[in-house]
């Protein structure tokens, strides 16, 4: 048993229907890595269970994974609006969110984040950037007006395989779309900020 299978057997369980998920989308979709998985899972959970925000946004939905795991501890008049650009997994991600008990929590646009997210009405207490890696810097400054006080806005792939290290970049722009958000967060006086090593980096922004 490696450490991950340790880990994962002495958190809970990710549950029927996201493990029935994850499983099809190894099946039948294309890079079903992108997805968070069950520790990640558990971890955005948490935070939602911890946090109690009553309105969350991600960017980036792919099957809808991690939407549902924060759905799940979501209060009953809570909601989440996820963005996923790609039309193509509509008809999977409605799919899953039919099944859910949290459907009624979830409202899923299709459409580009930049165009979608200044037309969306009202705050948000937590926000969740998981999309294409050379906008997340767009998506940052887009979303941050959106962001009540004190809320959290979280960042996917931050550390990006390791990648942020390597000096001969110029050619690789989700690299430096990593990598230039990465600078702007630290910057930035306006949050709080901490990078966890969770998978691939976990970026974690309190807005004071
Ligand atoms: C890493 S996956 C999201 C995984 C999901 N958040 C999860 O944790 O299970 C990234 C998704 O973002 C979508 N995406 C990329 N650029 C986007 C954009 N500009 N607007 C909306 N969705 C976008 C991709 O099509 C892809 O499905």
């Amino acid at each position: 048993m490696n450490l991950e299978d340790y880990i994962l057997s002495h958190i809970d369980d990710e549950g029927e229907q996201l493990s029935r998920l994850s499983r099809d989308a190894h099946v039948n979709l294309l890079r079903p890595r992108m997805l968070s998985g069950h520790l990640q899972g558990r971890i955005l959970k948490m935070f939602v269970r911890m946090l109690q925000p009553k309105r969350i946004l991600e960017i980036g939905a792919y099957t809808g994974y991690a939407t549902l795991c924060l759905a799940e501890a979501l209060p009953e008049n809570g909601e989440i609006h996820t963005i996923e650009r790609d039309d193509e997994l509509e008809d999977f991600i409605r799919k899953q969110f039919d099944l859910s008990d949290f459907k009624s929590k979830i409202h899923l646009h299709i459409g580009d984040a930049l165009e979608i997210i200044p037309q969306l009405e009202g705050n948000f207490d937590m926000a969740f950037i998981d999309a294409d890696k050379r906008l997340y810097s767009k998506f940052y400054d887009l979303i941050f007006a959106k962001i009540n006080t004190g809320g959290v806005i979280l960042a996917d792939n931050t550390l990006w395989n390791g990648k942020v290290l390597e000096e001969s970049h110029s050619n690789d722009k989700q690299t430096m779309g990593i990598m230039d958000f990465n600078k702007k967060i630290k910057l930035d006086t306006r949050i709080e900020k901490v990078i966890l090593p969770l998978r691939d980096g976990l970026t974690v922004i309190y807005k004071l």
